[in-house]
């Protein structure tokens, strides 16, 4: 009782002090998604990708052992916390911020309503019924037309891995992006978008094949809104969206246990 009590209050503060970074900071959406992909890069091999792998220390609920402001949290970024595991982060004052905004923003993301997962029958899931890997790739098999999902439990919170199974539209990420390239000679073509400059893009198409593109000749070119990944909520029970997830979560790249 005392204890949820605790953490409903400390989530109030924290909400309006959230609200006040904003103001004082004006972070854009951007600055909050270039945060994300600052702490996946920097901090989620220690604290998790839902913060709270360092015992005592929640990043997203603002639970710390010293810190208190904003400007604390920067400069233990900046600077470390000497004599223990958390190192100096060799980042400007600005992009260290930016990780402020993301953490701060975090706390507002409801917590998964799929719990109780199993892991292992999520695997067979995976491989089986969901045919998962028609599209995607887990260390060493699977397709490349999706997404590799081999390290996905580090890059992306429980409730994000939700939402790419109930809703993949909400949030196809510019990395995933598919496009339709139709050539001035033939055929209209669909793929991942790899790269792409001033003159070319590069693309990889249903076979999984890397196909180079001159812009100049292209007749059309087209970036698609929609997802190529289809909605799984009525397809599976709510148990096995929980087993899916779980093993999803658990999924941390071939050098991460
Ligand atoms: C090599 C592991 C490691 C990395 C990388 C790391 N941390 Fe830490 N961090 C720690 C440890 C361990 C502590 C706990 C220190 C202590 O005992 O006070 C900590 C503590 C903290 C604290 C809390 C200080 C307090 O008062 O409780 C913050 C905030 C923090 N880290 C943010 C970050 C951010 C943001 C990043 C990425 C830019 C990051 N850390 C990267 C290991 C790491
Ligand atoms: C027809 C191909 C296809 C199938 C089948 C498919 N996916 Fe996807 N998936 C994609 C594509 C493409 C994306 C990239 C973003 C988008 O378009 O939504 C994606 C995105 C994802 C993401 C988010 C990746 C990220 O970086 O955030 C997850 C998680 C995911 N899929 C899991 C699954 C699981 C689990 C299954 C099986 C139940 C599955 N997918 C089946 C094509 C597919």
């Amino acid at each position: 009782m005392v204890e949820s009590k605790v953490t409903r209050s400390t989530a109030c503060v924290f909400l309006l002090a959230s609200g006040a970074l904003l103001a004082q900071h004006e972070y854009t959406a951007t600055d909050i998604e270039n945060g994300g992909r600052q702490y996946v890069n920097n901090c989620v091999y220690c604290h998790g990708p839902e913060g709270d792998q360092i015992a005592g220390i929640s990043l997203f609920r603002g639970r710390f052992k010293r810190v208190v402001s904003d400007d604390d949290i920067v400069q233990v970024i900046r600077n470390g916390v000497p004599g223990t595991g958390m190192p100096a982060q060799n980042m400007n004052d600005a992009n260290a911020r930016t990780i402020v905004a993301y953490l701060r923003s975090a706390a507002a993301v409801p917590a998964s309503t799929l719990t109780g997962g199993n892991a292992a029958r999520g695997k067979s899931l995976f491989e089986g019924k969901g045919a998962c890997t028609t599209c995607h790739r887990v260390i060493n098999s699977g397709s490349r037309t999706g997404p590799d999902l081999s390290d996905i439990g580090m890059q992306r919170r429980v409730m994000e891995l939700e939402k790419s199974l109930l809703d993949p539209a909400s949030g196809v990420l510019p990395q995933h992006r598919f496009v339709q390239v139709t050539p001035k000679s033939g055929p209209a073509i669909t793929g991942r978008l790899l790269n792409q400059d001033t003159f070319t893009l590069q693309l990889l198409d249903a076979q999984e094949r890397l196909r180079t593109f001159v812009i100049a000749d292209l007749r059309e070119y087209s970036v698609l809104k929609n997802s190529r990944m289809p909605s799984y909520k009525d397809k599976f029970s709510r148990q096995e969206l929980a087993d899916l997830v779980s093993y999803l979560a658990s999924l941390k790249g071939p050098n991460k246990p």
